[in-house]
Order: C-alpha cells, then sequence, then structure tokens
C-alpha cells in the first residue's frame, strides 16, 4: 500500500512510499482509508518541531473509510461499515486532563496518509451521513479540540459573545460553527481580509485583522467586549486578547502557533478577573458530544481544498503558509 511517512533527511521532509499493509492485532480493525485530513501537528513533525518523531512513520492524525477487516475479537459486523476515527489514544480515567499513556494517531504510531490504517476497534464511529468523505476525514482532531475548547473548558452559554481567533485554522473553524450553533454572538480575527469576508458570510457578526495596530481596541468598543476567547496562536496577540474581554471573561487556549507571550499584565488578570485555561483535545465523552452536535445541527467541515497523495508537498506547504481556510484533505 502507499502511505506518506516522514523522512527528515529529504528537503521535503516526506515521501511517498509503497509499505505493507498494517497487521491485525485482535482487538482492531483495519480501514481501507477513503479520504485523510492535515493538522498543524503534521507540520510540526515536518518542521521537527513535535516530541518522539521518529522517520518512517506514516504521518495523519485524521481520517475516514470503510471497515475492512476484524481482528479476532472484534465483531464482524463492522466489515463495510463507513467510519470515522477518533485519533485520541488512551485518554485515561481523569476528565479534567489526558493520561502519562496519551497518544495521538500519527505519530509515534502510523497515521491516516495511507491507504490503510489498522486501528483499535473503540476507535471507530459511524460517519455521519451528512458529510461526504473529505468532510468526515476533516473533522476528528480539529472537532473534537474546538468541542472541549469551547463548551467544557468554555462554558459557551447562547448569547455570550465569542472571539473565535485565526479563523483561517482547522480548528478555528469548528470552533466557530459550534458556537454559532449554541446561540453564541460569534466575532472572528485573521490575518486576511478576505476570511473575515468568508466568515462573516457563514454567520460571524464581525471580525478584526489581528495584524493591524490597535485592532483588539477596535474590537472593544464594536462590540462591547467578549464573555469567551477562543485561541490557538497564544504568542504576542495574547495580552490584546485579555483587552478585548468583558471583566470575567473565559480565555481557552489550545495551541501556541506564535509562540509564548513575552510579557502579561497580571494586573489585568485579577482585577478583571479573567481565566486561563488550557485545553488539549478531548475524552472519549468529549468526542461522542461533538459527534451528536454534528449531526443535530447538520454542521459540514469547510474544506479548504483537496489534494491527491501524490501532491502531499504542495498540502503540507499550503499549511506551513496557513493560506488555507478550514481543513487542507488528502486522498489516496
Ligand atoms: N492542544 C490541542 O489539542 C491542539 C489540537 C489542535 C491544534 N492544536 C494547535 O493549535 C494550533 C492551530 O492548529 P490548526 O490545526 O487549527 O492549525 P491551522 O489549520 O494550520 O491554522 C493555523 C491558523 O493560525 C492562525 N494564526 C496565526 N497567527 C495568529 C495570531 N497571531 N493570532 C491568531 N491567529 C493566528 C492563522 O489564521 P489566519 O489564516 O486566519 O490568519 C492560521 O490559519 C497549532 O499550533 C496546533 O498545533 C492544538
Amino acid at each position: 500500500m502507499k502511505g506518506i511517512v516522514l523522512q527528515r533527511g529529504l528537503a521535503a521532509k516526506i515521501q511517498l512510499v509503497e509499505l505493507p499493509k498494517p497487521a491485525l492485532g485482535p482487538n482492531e480493525v483495519l480501514i481501507q482509508v477513503k479520504a485523510a485530513a492535515l493538522n498543524h501537528r503534521d507540520e510540526w513533525c515536518r518542521k521537527g518541531l513535535y516530541p518522539n518523531l521518529k522517520d518512517g512513520v506514516v504521518l495523519g492524525s485524521d481520517g475516514a473509510g470503510i471497515v475492512e477487516e476484524v481482528g479476532a475479537e472484534v465483531d464482524p459486523s463492522l466489515i463495510g461499515q463507513e467510519v470515522l476515527i477518533n485519533p485520541a489514544k488512551n485518554w485515561g480515567a481523569n476528565e479534567k486532563a489526558q493520561s502519562k499513556e496519551f497518544e495521538i494517531l500519527g505519530m509515534p504510531s502510523h497515521g491516516t496518509l495511507a491507504e490503510y490504517i489498522a486501528v483499535p476497534a473503540d476507535r471507530i464511529h459511524p460517519k455521519p451521513k451528512q458529510l461526504n468523505w473529505e468532510e468526515a476525514a476533516a473533522l476528528p482532531l480539529a472537532g473534537l479540540t474546538a468541542y472541549r475548547a469551547l463548551v467544557v473548558k468554555g462554558q459557551v452559554q447562547a448569547g455570550d459573545q465569542v472571539l473565535v481567533t485565526g479563523i483561517g485554522g482547522g480548528v478555528a473553524q469548528f470552533a466557530a460553527q459550534f458556537a454559532l450553533a449554541l446561540g453564541a454572538k460569534v466575532f472572528v480575527s485573521s490575518s486576511a481580509p478576505e476570511k473575515l469576508a468568508q466568515a462573516i458570510n457563514q454567520g460571524a457578526s464581525g471580525g478584526f485583522n489581528y495584524t493591524e495596530a490597535n485592532w483588539s481596541t477596535r474590537a472593544l468598543q464594536q462590540t462591547g467586549g467578549m464573555d469567551l476567547v477562543i485561541d490557538g496562536a497564544a504568542g504576542d496577540t495574547l495580552p490584546h486578547l485579555m483587552d478585548v474581554c468583558k471583566p470575567g471573561a473565559r480565555l481557552v487556549f489550545y495551541g501556541a502557533t506564535r509562540g509564548n507571550p513575552g510579557q502579561l499584565e497580571a494586573r489585568k488578570l485579577f482585577w478583571n478577573q479573567l481565566q486561563l485555561i488550557g485545553t488539549t483535545m478531548g475524552t472519549d465523552a468529549d468526542f461522542l458530544q461533538m459527534l451528536q452536535l454534528v449531526e443535530k445541527f447538520t454542521i459540514k467541515p469547510v474544506v479548504d481544498q483537496c489534494f491527491p497523495f501524490a501532491q502531499a508537498e504542495e498540502a503540507f506547504d499550503r499549511m506551513k503558509e496557513g493560506k488555507q481556510f478550514g481543513k487542507i484533505t488528502l486522498v489516496p
């Protein structure tokens, strides 16, 4: 079978290679991958900025496909089912945080950017009927992260003013869609005016370009302030996010695309009763609730562009350059 592996000795850092079809463990299912999707994590792997990297491992955390074979201890009626994969393995018993054994599909274990993948049978879920293969592949990791950030950690309420930053991003797209479905008033930020316009078309009430000076002052004046901020960039934008908040607001961080913040004004934090909250992916229960939300509101993931495996480098470069609006998908 064909698969896209990490190969840090090459200029592209990835390579489409021929691999043996995965062998099945007794509790696993073999999935014929119909579509896979990129997450920023895949690009961090290519840049060498992810822990425990191994060359030769198939990248990719997100995928959807058809169950082709089942292990000795798995219900054979699963064969032929159309499924998507929850890439979060071994969360553990504590709802509040993942265990030390927690692992994400696609490094260090083989991921979804291959014609076949073997996963534990409890990682698969029926593909929501309203989604095509690419949309289904786009959903798992980013949908789960956005759900926990917004609902579990952010405690979003109908009527809340929510700022979702970097709306071109995969997680941000889901956070905005979920927040709108749950009755929040959504504002977005982006580096690209055309992405702000697209988000407003999708139902956002307004948008701000985070590369412009004083954007946070304007945002506060125009909106009256946010109850909740969902951010995956951190870095030097973080203090500006505190400026756009109402007193008592929650700021939920799921990533640090822009690295660590240089300076943080402690007085703003405590005087304004702000809550800075961290989150990572989600529990199995979060995943199920996210799927229910997607089905209930017939939410369709926004697919930016789909590439064949043979053009994987182009797909990764699009993510590296931040050109996307939504999820970048790949098909074998
Ligand atoms: N903890 C977790 O469980 C978890 C899960 C998923 C992702 N993450 C992390 O979260 C980050 C985003 O992941 P992703 O897969 O959604 O990435 P992505 O699809 O590549 O999106 C990245 C987006 O970040 C936005 N951005 C860049 N600089 C920004 C800034 N200063 N302020 C606001 N937004 C900014 C850009 O938005 P515009 O193009 O609109 O400017 C860009 O499109 C990554 O760092 C990733 O590693 C963490």
